[in-house]
């Protein structure tokens, strides 16, 4: 499974591509202005982005549209690509899957025809807002080079639902609780674990982004769904290597080196 970071922190960015195991970098409006509430001095955001592309080595960045209609997504996914992609080849473009806002708008198909066109047009795109299997089915359909299912999100439905009280990062079970689920989704993880069976039976192409993933447990049970990719904030990655017993072992190990082994292992390191 590929691992992104999902920030638009530069320095959380630069951190994390310093471990060796990052495959790209989300972005969303959120992040961003979290980025720039957090920053110092004010961000030239044309640069700021740049700075995004070239940290992430040609690996992939997505950048989201802010349009809601099938022109706005189609001309900002154009432009974005355009001025973006030069940098370091790597931009992709993230387009909702459904940009209304209501159950009554007209514009419910405008996120797919986009994406369908700027697909046509080799922009790869990242389809961002998935909640059920068949929008990941007909954003693959329409071209999506990725499709991103918010398991996270899915979760704090839930618990919200069942009045449970929580934090953004609590682990909540893969099997569901209490026969709660949405629309036949028991928990974010049932989510990512359905649209990557979807896109395997028909043997599309489009990889399965899981995202708003909040806990190590998560990204476990996402990599064991079979998705494609995690996209992960910063604190989560940064808490992937813990356990007890492994702070535990490095004091015991330490603790028994012989002098014999130490100066075998002084007198040959380079
Ligand atoms: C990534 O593409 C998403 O924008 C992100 O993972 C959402 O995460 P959140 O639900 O924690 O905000």
């Amino acid at each position: 499974m590929k691992i992104f970071i999902d920030s638009s922190i530069v320095e959380e960015i630069e951190q994390a591509y310093s471990y060796g195991i990052l495959d790209g970098v989300t972005t969303n409006p959120s992040l961003i202005k979290k980025a720039v509430e957090g920053s110092k001095g004010k961000i030239d955001m044309e640069d700021y982005i740049k700075t995004i592309l070239k940290v992430a080595r040609g690996t992939p960045v997505s950048l989201e549209v802010i349009g809601t209609t099938y022109k706005n997504i189609v001309s900002e996914g154009i432009g974005l690509y355009k001025r973006f992609n030069k940098v370091a080849k790597n931009a992709v473009i993230k387009v909702p899957v459904n940009p209304a806002f209501t159950e009554t708008d007209k514009t419910h198909f405008d996120g797919i025809r986009a994406i369908k066109t700027l697909s046509k047009r080799g922009i790869p795109v990242n389809c961002t807002l998935i909640f059920t299997p068949e929008q990941a089915l007909l954003a693959a359909k329409a071209g999506a080079k990725y499709v991103s299912p918010f398991a996270g999100r899915i979760d704090d439905m839930l618990r919200t639902n069942m009045k449970v009280k929580f934090d953004k990062s609590d682990y909540y079970p893969a099997e569901g609780m209490d026969d709660m689920e949405d629309n036949g989704i028991v928990s974010g993880i049932d989510l990512v674990r359905q649209c990557v069976d979807v896109l395997r039976y028909y043997e599309m192409k489009t990889e399965v982004l899981a995202a708003s993933l909040r806990n190590p447990r998560q990204v476990r049970e996402a990599a064991l769904a079979g998705a494609d990719i995690a996209t992960l904030p910063f604190s989560v990655i940064q808490k992937l290597l813990s356990h007890r017993k492994t702070y535990e072992g490095m004091e015991s190990f330490t603790k028994d080196i012989v002098p014999g082994y130490k100066q075998l292992i002084d007198r040959i390191k380079s």
